[in-house]
């Protein structure tokens, strides 16, 4: 039912600069894997394997990573270099793979909105890959294709966050229809501690009715300038349903420099040692 998942990655990623300066964030390695692979073995592991990236000017190398490359290829071939690149030949084996630019940063809304010309009309799964997901059976996207094939309705993944860090995210408030799983009432894009209606923030995992593009098409720019994805979102929980979901799992902020670094000591101490013993 639902084949396509988007990725924006146009955004500068100014917190990592100068690593940033001509690569994209999201080719950053959390240990030996960049992150937006994490975060497409995660939509092909939900059975999303059409990806759509939203890029922006220097972004070539995520298209590079997601090719095959002949010259490595035939170098490593039939040594014991080439189990290194078993796991990134089953992603290219497994996904398909199309990319539009975003010409102008102008903001996450934007950036979906310039991905409707990939989506088409049909549900999709967004994953920001900065937000670095893990759980041990079912991932995080795909614990919301299970929700959107259950109710049909727009779905976003939520955690509890401590009160000091409610304006770093979208806040909704809500009421608690099954365990976990909220139908949203309010939503406020990085609310100062004292306006914000909860403590649960967004984060970076959604699957989208197509109408949200007419949504954001009617959008104005919000915080900061940028046309706000949690704005459309509020939009459309007052004319639909829209639904949060406390995902199971746990989540790194490799947007941010100190997330980045646990991600990295996760990875290590409970996936890399392990695979290789
Ligand atoms: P961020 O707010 O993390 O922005 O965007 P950023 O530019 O990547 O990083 P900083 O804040 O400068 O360090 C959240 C997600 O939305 C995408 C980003 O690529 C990231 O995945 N995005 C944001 C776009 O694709 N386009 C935009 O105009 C803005």
């Amino acid at each position: 039912m639902i084949k396509k998942c988007l990725f924006p990655v146009a955004g500068y990623g100014t917190r990592f600069l100068p690593a940033t300066k001509s690569m994209p964030k999201e080719m950053l390695p959390v240990v030996n894997k960049p992150l937006v692979q994490y975060g497409v073995e995660e939509a092909l592991a939900a059975g999303l394997n059409e990806i759509c990236f939203v890029t922006g000017r220097g972004k070539r190398s995520i298209h590079d990573h997601f090719d095959i490359s002949y010259e490595l290829e035939h170098q490593i071939a039939g040594t014991d270099k080439e189990d290194y690149l078993i796991e990134i030949r089953k992603v290219i084996n497994s996904g398909r793979f199309a990319s539009t630019r975003q010409l102008e940063m102008k903001g996450l809304g934007h950036a979906i909105l310039t991905g409707e010309l990939l989506v088409g009309n049909q549900p999709f799964g967004v994953i920001l890959a900065d937000d670095l997901c893990f759980n041990d059976d079912i991932g995080v996207m795909a614990q919301l294709v299970d929700i959107y094939r259950r109710t049909g309705s727009t779905v976003v993944a939520i955690q509890e966050v401590e009160e000091k860090d409610v304006s770093k995210f979208g806040i909704i408030a809500g009421v608690e229809e099954e365990p976990g799983l909220y139908r949203v009432t309010d939503m406020v894009e990085k609310p100062a501690p004292s306006e914000a209606p909860s403590n649960l923030a967004i984060i970076g995992r959604y699957v989208l009715s197509p109408f949200i593009f007419e949504v954001l098409r009617h959008t104005p720019p919000g915080k900061n300038g940028e046309v706000q994805l949690t704005d459309a979102l509020l939009t459309l929980a007052r004319t639909s349903k829209v639904l949060a979901y406390k995902f199971k799992g746990q989540r790194f902020d490799c947007g941010s420099v100190g997330g980045f670094v646990d991600a990295t000591n996760h990875v290590y101490q409970n996936i890399y040692l392990k695979g290789r013993k």
